[in-house]
Order: C-alpha cells, then structure tokens, then sequence
C-alpha cells in the first residue's frame, strides 16, 4: 500500500470516527424516541407533583402524546442490534413474545391513563395511580430486557 493511499484511508478513519453516530442506525433512533418518551413523562409527572401548574386540559394532550410516542420504538427493535452504543439485551429477540408483552402493558397503562385523563379531575391526585402504572411498565421492561 503506497503513501498517499495510506494517509486517505487513515484521514477517511479520522474522519468517520469524528462524525460518530450514525443517524439512520435503528439503535440511533429508538434512543431518540425513548428519549422523547421520558420526556413527556417528565412533564406529566410534573403536573402531578407541583414541578409543573396542572392543567386537566394539557395533561389529557400529554398523555395522549406520550401514547403515539410509545407505539414508535418497537419498529427499530426489527433486526437484531446489540451494538456497543446499545443497551438492548439479547432476550428482546430470543424471547420475542414477552418482549411483545412487556408493550402491551405499557399499551394498557397508557389507555387507563387516558380514559383517567378524559375525566379532566380537578383533584391532580386522582391520576397519580395510573401515571405509576404507566412508570411501572416502563420499569419492569427495563429490568428484563435492557442492560442497567
Ligand atoms: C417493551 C420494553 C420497554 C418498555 C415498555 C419501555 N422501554 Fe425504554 N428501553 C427499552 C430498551 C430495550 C432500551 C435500550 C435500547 C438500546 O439501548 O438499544 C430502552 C431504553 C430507554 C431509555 C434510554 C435511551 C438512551 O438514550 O440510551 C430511556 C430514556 C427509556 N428507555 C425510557 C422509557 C420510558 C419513559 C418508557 C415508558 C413510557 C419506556 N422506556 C418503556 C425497552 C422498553
């Protein structure tokens, strides 16, 4: 290999190292979407413990965002990835279907937090239970399937 080949290649290195992440990764993008997750479930925990002022109104619309974000990720769990950046364990494609389950609940935690938004109550602590659900759910797919 000549000079000049070498350098290109070892400058092409630097450079693809430089430019990190790629943005197109499924790994790259169900972080970005989880991120987004934690989020809104930051502002509506927020709502609910005084970080925030509580508004039935918005927290209805909160809570029917956090519900389209969350049927999102699933999609760039297709292939399996267990890449360096990622903290996704095996078991997600060995044990598909509880995988499969562990959204499910976080599905049904999200339509109780709904249908316990809709009622717009003017006491906030009457949705503190199924925002816990909803914490619940994120939590224990967590501690099954996504390294500490
Ligand atoms: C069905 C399983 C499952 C559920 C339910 C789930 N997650 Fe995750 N989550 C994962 C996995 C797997 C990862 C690791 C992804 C990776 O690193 O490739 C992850 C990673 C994350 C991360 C870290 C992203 C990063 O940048 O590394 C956050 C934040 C997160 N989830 C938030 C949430 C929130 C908030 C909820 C509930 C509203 C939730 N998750 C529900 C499986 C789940």
């Amino acid at each position: 290999m000549n000079k000049t080949l070498l350098s290109a290649l070892l400058t092409l290195l630097l450079l693809l190292t430089a430019c990190g992440t790629d943005k197109n990764s499924p790994v790259y993008l169900r972080k970005q979407q989880f991120k987004e997750m934690l989020r809104t479930r930051e502002s509506l925990q927020g709502m609910l413990n005084g970080r925030l002022s509580y508004d039935p109104d918005t927290f209805l619309k909160t809570a029917q965002a956090l519900e389209n974000q969350s049927a999102q990720p699933w999609q760039w769990f297709h292939e399996m990835q267990v890449a360096d950046d990622s903290k996704a364990k095996q078991d997600i494609w060995q044990e598909a279907q509880a995988f499969r389950a562990a959204q499910d609940e976080l599905t049904k935690s999200l339509q109780a937090l709904t249908v316990a938004a809709q009622t717009k109550p003017k006491d906030k602590s009457q949705l503190t239970p199924t925002l816990k659900g909803v914490e619940q759910a994120c939590a224990s797919c967590h501690s099954r399937f996504k390294v500490e």
